[in-house]
């Protein structure tokens, strides 16, 4: 098939770009100028910014893609500038997803897989939850709730494209593996390193991880199935923070966590993180295994969080 994958210089986009050719298909790199030299080997590579709807239109209409897969996002910056991060994640969401929506149809695309995440719930009910749970779009802080407004914006986009251009969702768990945060390099490691990321008490907040290659994986069967619809894409072992933090610590080689009390911890993790560790929810993959024929090749996070 013709794919263009939308973000080909990402963590996920990259290695997306190998993995579809190696399964025979024909894959357009769409790249911003200024990555252009960062660009995967591909079948092509098409220049344009997705905030810029013309560039865009052109782009994907020289491409003719069959199916397009979005892995925009500008959370890279979050290390230097976290605000900007954000905002510029929730204008790929809205605008950058509306162009590309746009994009798909001018070009006959039959169908556009996007990346979404699914730590976005509500903290109700379940400890892990499915894709009915609401999400979070009235969380207290005022930063997160824009992020989740964005991604239902995103999500729905996608979705009520129509009936000629079938959406697909992939909600990924927390990235873990070469060039998220939680790489030995990344971010999260750094802190945890330097003994700036305690473990707020009870640490009973579930997370829910994927690897890089897991979800480069489900991207794969999305692109090749005629399933639509939103799937949580994780691993199968949803775990509470007092579990993974103090065993991802010990895999960098760190310092264990100190515990704090709770209520300190939105002063000093910040408050995502301080939800992350305290209330959120895990994420179940069942629909994905089913409608997607995927499942994890990495079905724990025990199987190399901190390892690389
Ligand atoms: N589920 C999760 O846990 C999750 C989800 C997302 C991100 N993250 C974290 O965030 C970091 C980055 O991951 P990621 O894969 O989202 O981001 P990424 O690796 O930075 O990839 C984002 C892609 O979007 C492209 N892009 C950005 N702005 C664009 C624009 N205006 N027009 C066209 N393309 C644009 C980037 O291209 P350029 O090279 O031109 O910038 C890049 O190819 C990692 O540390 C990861 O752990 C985690």
């Amino acid at each position: 098939m013709r794919v263009l994958v939308a973000g080909a210089t990402g963590v996920v986009g990259h290695p997306l770009v190998g993995a579809l050719r190696a399964r025979g298909h024909q894959v357009s790199a769409l790249v911003r100028e200024e990555s252009r030299e960062r660009a995967p080997e591909a079948d092509a590579v098409m220049v344009a910014d997705a905030l810029d709807r013309e560039a865009l239109l052109s782009a994907v209409s020289a491409a003719r893609p069959e199916v397009i897969v979005h892995q925009m996002s500008a959370l890279r910056l979050l290390r230097d500038d976290p605000a900007e991060a954000f905002a510029l994640t929730a204008r790929l969401r809205t605008e950058g997803t509306a162009n590309l929506v746009a994009a798909a149809r001018a070009a006959g695309a039959r169908r556009l897989v996007a990346q979404s995440i699914a730590f976005a719930a509500a903290p109700e009910g379940e400890p892990v939850l499915d894709e009915d749970a609401p999400l979070y779009v009235d969380a207290p802080d005022p930063g997160w709730a824009a992020t989740v407004r964005a991604v239902a914006e995103l999500e729905r986009l996608v979705l009520g494209s129509g009936p000629d251009l079938a959406g697909v969702v992939l909600r990924y768990g927390t990235l873990y593996g070469p060039g998220t945060a939680y790489a030995r390099t990344g971010g999260t490691a750094e802190r945890v390193l330097a003994g700036r990321f305690p473990l707020p008490e009870g640490g009973s907040g579930i997370m829910s991880f994927l690897h890089v290659e897991d979800a480069v994986g489900a991207a794969v069967a999305a692109v090749e199935s005629n399933a639509t619809g939103v799937f949580h894409v994780t691993d199968d072992e949803p775990a509470a923070a007092a579990q993974w933090l103090p065993h991802y610590a010990r895999a960098l080689g760190g310092p264990t966590p100190r515990t704090i009390p709770a209520a300190l911890a939105p002063r000093l993790l910040g408050w995502f993180m301080a939800h992350q560790l305290t209330a959120a929810r895990g994420a179940a993959n069942d629909r994905a295994r089913t409608a997607l024929g995927w499942k994890p090749l990495r079905p724990s996070w025990r199987d190399g969080l901190g390892e690389e």
